[in-house]
Parts: structure tokens; sequence; C-alpha cells
């Protein structure tokens, strides 16, 4: 999974085409890599490492140009080496960038390395500069060029390709993974995303799966997949630059994190119906056909996923599964006693969660989408949005997304059982006045920063960790421990409380970290008792509660106090200490915060 960027317009372009990498480094930051036509020459300049190595090469190697492309690149077929960097430069004449995966690829470099083409990279994207290298030096124009070569490949891909043949034309195509082309008055630009084009331009045009479309400074034509031009819609988008600066903090997830106050009271407005009630505003007939719900989403937003189901059973008794989104369509399953699908994502680009919607489709049920970025594919490809109202979130570890999709999920299971006529209306809006509560919950739990950092400096020299809960702390204890290994790369895991019992109790040692969420309710003591088995085993227990829920827990070495909540809404405020935990932990051992090695913040490959 990559970032890809292209220009063609009045002005030189490499300073743009980096301005709207840097937005698109959520996606992955192995290397990077520029390619202009200046003079006739294609200018090509790669780095290995992070955008800035690439501008320090810039500086040294200047380009020029008024059209070009970039790229971003994440890892997948070929190690991170300047070599498998992109773009692809063949034979002088052509560059491409590509984000996806050309899934015939060992083929094509078979018949291509028979014609006597040489490859420079390990990577699948290489093929397809050789592709357009050769179908152009047979004399084919852009679209029959692009025509020649998409009959030839499979798999997912959005790409873009310049030429010096055809020094003023862009080429680009997409299917599954993303492409916007936004329209200004002296250029076009094309990136895997329209925040990256911001600062540019807010007219969007959304290629559809196997569009391919042919873009001079002045003309954008748009050809489908039976190769006859398109009509796409210019959409008005609506990102803010300002929402994407870090506004003085050191970090994005710093930022984020801070920003939740703000993100749960957007989305819990966007949760409110004409009546002031809390509510997912769906009809009632599309409430009443909801009778059996399977969740689909990955990583955070899967445990997003899995305490909605708590929540969702106990307050609608409406079956709920969860499922991890890459393992869903390719274990063919029964879906008769569901009748819809959510998927929950926060970029609305994780290609396991695209598919595994695509397929609950498929098989005939509903299609629903919790998402944070709406203009994203899997906010198009749903049947309707259920939008968690976050803004942006770029740091690479989900923080206000989460919280968001939290309350999404309690407003869905409020309005299922106010329909169903599970809930009364006197419980449903208890549970709303308690919720309005949470912003300021979340404000206050800002102090935490200071009490949590000499808890972060001790657990900074920990080799492993255990996150414990029970009910809908298990999944935030699972949550809890995501976060600590991505950000601080200390193993972490997260167990239901009672199932330490019946295995992971063997991992205890004097010291071991045991981070406990406890809340006040009544399985409390039974979360608590099983602490004490891990106090009793040497293990250094910190505990994570409102101070009622932690008072009794005297052997607990180190406290974490939450502002007071109703303990069904726990999960939402004890998320934040959990956040703030990993975030001080891996500041406190210098790891790279907002971009962990190894990860990206949207993975569109599976
Ligand atoms: C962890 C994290 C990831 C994402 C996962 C799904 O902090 O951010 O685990 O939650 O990659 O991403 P979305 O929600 O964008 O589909």
């Amino acid at each position: 999974m990559c970032g890809i960027v292209g220009y063609v317009g009045n002005e030189t372009c490499h300073e743009i085409i980096i301005g709207s990498l840097e937005r698109l480094e959520y996606r992955g930051y192995d290397s990077s890599g520029i390619a202009t036509i200046h003079n006739d020459q294609i200018q090509l300049r790669r780095a290995v490492g992070k955008l800035s190595d690439l501008k320090t090469k810039i500086l040294d190697e200047p380009v020029s140009g008024t059209i070009g492309i970039g790229h971003i690149r994440w890892a997948t077929h070929g190690g991170v080496t300047e070599q498998n960097a992109h773009p692809h430069l063949v034979n002088s004449e052509v560059a491409i960038v590509h984000n996806g995966i050309i899934e015939n690829y060992a083929q094509l470099k078979k018949e291509l390395a028979e014609k006597g083409f040489s490859f420079s990279s390990d990577t699948d994207s290489e093929v397809l500069a050789h592709l357009f290298a050769f179908v152009i030096g047979q004399g084919l124009a852009p679209v029959e060029a692009l025509k020649a070569v998409l009959s030839k490949i499979e798999g997912a891909y959005s790409f873009a390709v310049i030429s010096k043949s055809y020094p003023e034309t862009l080429m680009v195509a997409r299917n599954a993974s993303p492409l916007a082309i936004g329209i200004s008055d002296n250029a076009t630009i094309i990136a895997s995303d329209a925040t990256a084009m911001a600062h540019l331009t807010r007219q969007v045009i959304y290629l559809k799966d196997n569009d391919y479309a042919v873009i001079t400074p002045t003309k954008v034509d748009i050809y489908d997949v039976k190769n006859k031009p398109a009509n796409r819609q210019v959409i008005k988008v609506n990102v803010s630059p300002i929402l994407l600066d870090k506004a003085g903090y050191k970090h994005y997830m710093e930022k984020e994190i801070h920003e939740q106050p703000d993100a749960i009271s957007h989305t819990i407005s966007a949760m409110t119906d004409i009546h002031g009630r809390l509510s997912t505003n769906l009809e009632a007939a599309s409430l009443t056909k909801i009778r059996g719900i399977v969740l689909l989403a990955a990583g955070t937003s899967f445990y997003a996923a899995q305490i909605g189901r708590y929540w969702i059973e106990r307050l609608a008794g409406i079956p709920v599964v969860c499922e991890i989104a890459s393992e869903y369509h390719y274990r063919n399953p029964i879906a008769s006693h569901q009748t819809t699908a959510i998927v929950i994502s926060q970029s609305g680009e994780s290609i396991d969660s695209l598919l595994a919607i695509r397929h609950a489709k498929k098989m005939g049920l509903d299609t629903y989408g919790i998402v944070n970025v709406v203009s994203s594919t899997i906010s198009r490809e749903v049947d309707k949005i259920l939008p968690t109202r976050a803004g942006p979130e770029i740091g690479v570890a989900s923080t206000k997304a989460f919280t968001a999709q939290l309350v999404v999920l309690m407003s869905l299971a409020i309005s299922l059982g106010r329909q169903n006529g599970r809930l009364d209306e006197d419980k449903a809006l208890d549970i709303h006045q308690k919720l309005l509560k949470i912003p300021g919950a979340a404000g206050k739990s800002m102090k935490l920063f200071n009490s949590v950092l000499p808890i972060a400096n001790r657990l900074k020299n920990a080799r492993s960790c255990l996150f414990l809960g029970r009910d809908t702390l298990f999944p935030l204890a699972c949550e809890g421990a995501l976060k600590l290994k991505e950000l601080s790369y200390i193993h972490a895991e997260g167990f239901a409380s009672g199932e330490m019992k019946h295995g992971p109790i063997a991992l205890l040692e004097e010291g071991l970290p045991v981070i406990s969420f406890v809340s006040e309710d009544e399985i409390a003591p039974k979360a608590i008792s099983n602490l004490k088995e891990a106090e009793a085993r040497g293990g250094y227990i910190i505990v994570i509660g409102t101070q009622s829920a932690v008072n009794t827990i005297d052997f607990a070495s180190d406290k974490i106090i939450i502002p007071d909540c109703e303990p069904i809404l726990t999960p939402i405020v004890s998320a934040i200490p959990a956040q703030i935990l990993a975030y001080l932990t891996a500041s406190e051992k210098g790891t790279d915060i907002d971009q962990p090695r190894n990860l990206a913040k949207s993975v569109t490959v599976e």
C-alpha cells in the first residue's frame, strides 16, 4: 500500500507533488520518489526512508517541469531499497507510480523478459512501466496504450504514467485502489485521496473501478470498463487544510488524543435526531429490517466492533457476530440468520474491510458503514453510512476515530432497542444524558498526561505487558495492548480477565506489568479477584478506572483514575488513558510515534 500523486498544469510542480505526498505519508513511508518531464527528459529522484530524505535529495539534485508524478511507498513486493522505490523508469521513456498489487506480474514479467526487457527492481509494479514502454514504443497513443495495458493486468491498482512521447499527458487508471482527480483553474492533480490535494482544490472526481483517464492541462477524458467515454461527476469535498496541521502539538497522535472531546461531541450531534434523541437517523423500516448483524472490521476498528456487540445485544437484544475483515469472505460464511452487515473503518479504504463488505453485499445482506472518511471507497459502496465525525486522523495509531466509532455503535444500539421495544424511552434518555457528559470527561482526561508519565517511564523498559478486562473492557484491553505494541514495540497482549487462569497466567513473573481496566459494575469483584491472582504471582499491577471503581484495589502499584462516568460508557473514557499510556511510553522510549516502523495508516493491500 502506497500513496500516489500526479500533476499536469502551468506551474513548476515538484514542490506541489511533495506537498501532496506529505499528506499521504499515512499510507506508508518506507521510501518515496518523484519523476517530472523537463526539456523533453524524464527527471527521476528516489530515496529510501522518510519524505525528508527525498526532499534533501531534490535540494542536492534539483528537478523542474510542469508535469510529474510522485509516490510514497509501503513495501509489499520487494524490500525497502532505492531500486524498489517508485517511480519506475524504463528506457528513459516512461515513468509510472502504482498503488496496489499486480497479481499476474510474474507471468507478465516472464513474457516481457522474453521480449528482451530487463528488470531493475523486485516489485510487481515495474511490469507496468515495461508494458507502457512497449505499447508506446509501438506507436500507441495514450488512450490506446492504457487500453492495451489494462487488458493485460489483473489485480488491485491505481496508477499514473508519464511518457516523454506525450510530455503534456498524464495517464491514470484504477481498480479497487482509490484514485481521485482534482480540478483547479490551472492544473489537474491526481492523488490517492482528496486530502492530498486539499491545499490545491476541493473539486474532485472519483474514478470508478476499471475507469481510466487521459489528462492534459486543459482536459480530463475518462473511459469506463467498456472503453466508452464516461461522465463522472465533479464533487465538492469538504476537507480543511487547517485540520491537517499539528496545531502546536509535537505529534499528530498527541493532537488527535486532545481532539477527542470535539470528536465525541460532533459525533453525538450527528447521531441526534430532529426530536433531540440519540439516534442513527435510520428510518423505522430500515431499523426493523435489522434482525441479525455481522460487524466487519480490522485492527482498532475491530475492537470497537467487539464493544459494540455487547451494547447491541444488551440494549436491543439483536444477535451480533464480529468478524475480522481479512478472514470473512475467504471462509464462505453462512449468513442466513443475518440481515445486515456493518463495516467499521476509519479510513474507509482498508482493502480487507472493503472486500468483506462487498462479499456481504454479494450474499444479499443490507450494508452499512461506520466510516470516518465520508469520501472514501467504503462510504461510496455501502447502502448507507453512519459517519463518525472525528475529522481527519493522520497519526498512524487510531485514537479519536475509535472513541467516535463507539459513540455511533452506542447510538445504533439505542436506536435498535427503541425501535424493537426492548429499550424504553426513559432508559434511552438516561444513556443519552450520560453520553452527553462524555466529551467533558474526555476533556478532563487530558490531565492524565501528567499522572501517567511516571508509569510510562517504568513501562518503557518492559519486555512484555498484559492488558486485562472483563465484559466491554475485554476488547478495550486488546485495544490497549495494540496501542502499546504498535507505538513502543513492547510485546503486549490483551486477555479477558477470567481467561488468564486458562493459560496466560503462566507468563506471569516478578515485575511483569499487568494493566487492568475496571468498572463499577456487578462483574467488577470478579475482575479484581483475577487481578489478585496476577499480583500473587509477582505482577506489577496497574489499574485504570474511576476513583470508586479502583478504591478497593489496594494491592495495585499504580492507579490511573479516570473522570466519573456511567459503567456502560466506561470503554469510551478508559480508552483515553490507554492511548496516553502508549503515547508516553513510546515518547519516553524515543520511537517514531506518528509513523511507527512497518506500519501504514491505511492498509490497501490484502
Ligand atoms: C491501530 C490502527 C489500525 C486500524 C486498522 C483498520 O491503531 O489504527 O489497527 O484500526 O488498520 O483501519 P481502518 O479503520 O481505517 O479500516
